[in-house]
């Protein structure tokens, strides 16, 4: 055993980058996972071959090779000088293998090796995922090499930069499927040491990075395939045999051939491959991972029950089959050199798979839902001071957990939100004019960002497009500094300034920018009722007046940043909406009212100003304005409804969605008939949901009487598949222990993962604190609440008003089972600690925290740890909000409710 000693005493500096002195062409790979565990060992196990070849591009006498956590039974150097001493060095996660003498520039070298890796339930690079169905334990041997566990598989030049040609061969039990990335090719029943064995040889791939490959082995997995004739390219969709024989695969299969259509048009390059696999998992721990045609998803995300699934899952299987797609192209046909540039690549595909299912679904308005859920979201995480820039230097992004920490919001929807907005200000022929010819350059091959924004200059230039600067000058603003503008338009002055916006007034950043904070910021504007078609720069020209009537900057919230008016401009904009708000886009109607909500929280405007703002809503229908008000007065919800501020507001807004309520029963002909449109099908749900919830007696007697005729034909749920979070939420509230007790059975019962998704979150909405007690004591016992979902439970229930306190209580006296259940490692853990301290606001509950991270502060919090110290802030900040704002709301709320 060759590379287990490591005593030869050579100093090798702790890189954790490999050092370009080597160049991979291909591997050549043979894997055999083991599916049933080795009694001596308790360990299920893989075994593996790996021949492969590189080139030296400078000379050395040391390879370097990433490999964790395998252990090597052979390695032989087929044409390699002679080896001097191997070794692993786990830290770096490097088979490191030093040589007599060195290696010559620009020959070609082998290295052969036979190694053993455990086939964990890990979740990282080969691994076993377990399942039931039909009460049969089932067991899936998949992959997962993003972004860093290739090396846990094979040995490997694991950087993405260090792109080969794979040539995979898989052996695994005869009857059971195995898929990669290329074709399968020769498939063949053999016997090896007495075992037959059915080994199945892949095409090879084309040229790409080691965290693109994937393999999948699993016994009864069956697939509806299509062929899409004008691209000659096969597409599969696998899952269960129970989800295929449902019906819940079709829906993946008929929007990935138009999606992969409309990319192929839109990248002008024909698809790179000859198929294109998409997987549903039974237990996936991601969302979904772009492994170079072979997509693996979480079941939730690639299936649709035509049956008992919402449009709201319907969109979700659409648009990230679309974002993964985009990923063919845009991420494995050209790839980012390193990991401190995710942004480009993720908020990209976000960008642009909006674009992608808008071609499948065109009659959905998708386009315009990227401003609720991207750029609200992440606008809220980049207003506080602890956000951070887009893009980091290269060698700040080392670790593993480093590369890991930089797929969050702030990559994905900022990513998307300034990549739209640079496609607006291009136009977007110019943008994708650059996006090809970057594409076609770089193809096989890997790049750096500045790559694009010179691709993208010479479209500039070839259009005559004109810039206050060039295309980089630009995008370095929005990329290297973090945060995003308020614009402040005085239209008395015509004064017109930027500033970063930070949503506590109170904070101030401690990070320099090289720009000071300013950007260059694409202005499109509407005057008077009319949209201007040029788009002002705003470093380059100023003064803006506001005329006869009003002026609305941002249209369509093309730009990333908030604007701000003068008192005058934002009381024209409030006539206009209250006498005719359609003449304001729908975008921007939605965007007044979070900007309003949110320059007050950062004390920009008055309070009452913002709430002013939701005056008009009892002639609004549209989804996105109110969603954007429902989203804002959430805050609202937490801070305020365990006060006297409570029954105003309720009273409120009860005023406010009647209207709408009634809109929508008329619509649907007295609840017959599901609404045409996907935006106002997820508007009639906000409808019930808030008209039951401020107290519209019709509602709850329409969801009670929808949830009791279930109730006793319990075989036939008729409940329109859309409304039933809504319906189940507010009937478990009105309702008491038999509604609570058939809820449950039916959680028990439910065989697709959204379902009892919907009804786990919906037990939390009873009134009934006893009956919420006993939902929390589940939590402890894993027969009646599974570990997995125990956290969102106790969130779920710490989220009624009724719940709060019960929820704090319990996690603090189960304080010591729940650290060590859930305390390391788990992500949910954290949600968990921001979930049952989100309403707190009171000197009391903050001494209540204060208390118990002093109490717990020795034994630390695990994952939990910065939860904590957020909580801490939040409250604090809660705290100051109430005081400063709480009489001036309840005298609001008064003043439109007392006539
Ligand atoms: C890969 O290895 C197999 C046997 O291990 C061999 O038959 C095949 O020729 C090899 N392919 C390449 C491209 O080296
Ligand atoms: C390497 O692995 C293959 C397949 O498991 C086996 O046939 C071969 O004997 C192994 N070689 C060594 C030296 O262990
Ligand atoms: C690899 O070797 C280590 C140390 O001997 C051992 O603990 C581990 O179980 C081995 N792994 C496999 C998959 O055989
Ligand atoms: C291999 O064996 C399996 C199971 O016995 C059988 O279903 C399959 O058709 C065989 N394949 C070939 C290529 O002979
Ligand atoms: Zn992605």
């Amino acid at each position: 055993i060759p590379c287990t000693t490591n005593m030869i005493l050579v100093f090798i500096p702790l890189s954790y980058r490999l050092s370009n002195a080597l160049v991979p062409d291909y591997y050549n790979i043979t894997l055999w996972p083991r599916l049933s565990c080795d009694p001596n060992t308790g360990l299920y196990i893989f075994t593996g071959q790996c021949t492969m070849e590189f080139e030296c591009v400078k000379e050395t006498n040391l390879i370097l090779i990433h490999s964790n956590k395998l252990n090597y039974t052979k390695l032989d150097n087929m044409h390699i000088a002679s080896i001097k001493s191997t070794w692993l060095q786990p830290e770096t996660q490097y088979l490191v293998i030093q040589l007599n003498s060195k290696l010559t520039q620009k020959h070609k070298y082998q290295l052969y090796t036979n190694f053993t890796g455990e086939l964990a339930d890990d979740l990282a690079g080969f691994y076993r995922s377990e399942y039931e169905e039909d009460g049969i334990r089932k067991i899936v041997a998949t992959s997962q090499m993003h972004p860093t566990h290739a090396r846990k598989t094979f040995p490997c030049f694991d950087e993405p930069a260090m792109k080969a040609v794979f040539y995979i061969t898989l052996i695994h039990p005869p009857g059971t499927v195995a898929l990669s990335n290329g074709m399968e090719g020769d498939i063949v029943n053999t016997t090896i040491d007495g075992v037959a064995v059915t080994k199945t040889k892949f095409e090879p791939t084309k040229k790409m990075s080691t965290y693109l490959l994937a393999i999948v082995l699993q016994a009864m997995t069956i697939f509806i395939m299509s062929l899409l004739i004008t691209l000659c390219v096969q597409i599969r969709i696998w899952a269960r045999r129970t989800a295929i024989e449902q019906g819940q695969a079709n829906y993946a299969l008929n929007v990935t051939g138009p999606i992969l259509d409309f990319f192929q048009l839109y990248y002008n390059i024909s698809y790179p491959l000859n198929k294109s696999d998409q997987i549903a998992l039974p237990d996936f721990y991601f969302g979904a991972m772009e492994n170079w045609g072979l997509v693996t998803y979480r079941e939730t995300n690639l299936l649709y029950d035509p049956v008992t699934s919402s449009n709201r899952n319907k969109e979700t299987t659409a648009t990230i089959i679309a974002h993964e797609l985009a990923h063919m192209w845009f991420g494995n046909l050209v790839t980012l050199r390193w990991w401190n540039e995710v942004w480009l690549n993720e908020g990209f595909a976000s960008y642009v798979s909006y674009l992608g299912a808008d071609h499948a679904e065109p009659a959905w308005n998708l386009k315009d839902l990227i401003i609720l859920d991207d750029v609200h979201r992440v606008f809220a995480v980049d207003a506080l001071t602890s956000s951070h820039p887009l893009s980091s230097k290269e060698d700040s992004i080392i670790l593993p957990g480093q590369i890991s920490e930089q797929f969050d919001a702030i990559s994905y929807s900022k990513g998307a939100a300034v990549l739209r907005m640079l496609s607006d200000f291009l136009s977007e022929q110019v943008f994708v004019q650059g996006l090809n010819s970057y594409l076609k350059h770089f193809a096989y091959s890997n790049t750096v960002g500045d790559d694009l924004w010179h691709h993208l200059q010479m479209a500039v230039k070839a259009n005559n497009v004109s810039l206050p600067c060039p295309v980089c000058e630009i995008m370095n603003r929005w990329v290297i500094q973090m945060g995003f503008p308020v614009v402040t338009i005085d239209t008395s002055t015509g004064k017109v300034s930027q500033k970063h916006f930070l949503l506590d007034p109170e904070s101030s950043v401690t990070v320099e920018s090289p720009y000071k904070y300013e950007w260059l910021i694409p202005v499109r504007w509407m005057k008077s009722g009319e949209v201007q078609r040029d788009i002002w720069w705003l470093m380059e020209k100023e003064g803006m007046r506001r005329g006869s009537v009003w002026v609305l900057a941002n249209i369509n919230i093309t730009g990333y940043y908030r604007v701000n008016y003068d008192h005058g401009n934002w009381e024209s904009l409030f006539a206009q909406l209250n006498s005719e708000h359609q003449v304001i886009p729908v975008i921007n109607r939605a965007q007044l009212v979070d900007d309003a909500f949110n320059l007050a929280r950062a004390q920009m405007v008055s309070t009452p100003l913002a709430l002013n703002t939701t005056l008009y809503l009892s002639v609004e229908t549209e989804y996105m304005p109110w969603q954007s008000a429902l989203d804002n007065l959430d805050y609202y919800y937490l801070m305020l409804d365990r006060t006297e501020v409570y029954q105003p507001m309720q009273d409120y807004i009860k005023k406010l969605v009647t209207p709408l309520f009634l809109y929508f029963k008329n619509m649907t002909s007295d609840w017959t008939h599901v609404p045409d449109r996907h935006t106002d099908q997820y508007n009639q749900v906000n409808a019930i949901r808030m008209a039951c919830r401020t107290g519209v007696t019709e509602c709850q007697n329409l969801t009670t009487r929808w949830f009791k005729q279930w109730m006793e034909n319990p075989q036939q749920n008729l409940i329109e598949p859309n409304l039933r979070s809504a319906v189940y939420c507010s009937a478990m509230a009105a309702g008491d222990e038999a509604e609570w007790e058939f809820g449950w059975s039916q959680f028990k019962k439910a065989t697709v993962a959204s379902e009892a998704s919907k009804l786990m979150s919906a037990l939390a909405c009873t009134s009934n604190t006893t009956l919420l007690e006993r939902y929390l004591s589940y939590t402890l016992n894993s027969a009646m609440i599974r570990k997995q979902d125990a956290t969102s439970v106790i969130t779920s229930v710490a989220s009624n008003r009724l719940g709060q306190s019960l929820a704090w209580d319990f996690v603090r006296e189960q304080w010591e089972y729940m650290f060590t259940q859930y305390g390391v490692g788990s992500f949910s853990f954290a949600s968990m600690i921001s979930g049952v301290t989100a309403r707190f606001s009171t000197p009391a509950e903050l001494q209540q925290l204060v208390e118990f991270e002093e109490k717990h502060r020795a034994a630390g919090f695990g994952s939990a740890t910065l939860a904590v110290e957020q909580a801490l802030e939040r409250t604090r900040a809660n705290i100051n909000w109430q005081q400063k704002n709480k009489q001036e709301i309840l005298d609001w709320f008064n003043s439109q409710t007392r006539h």
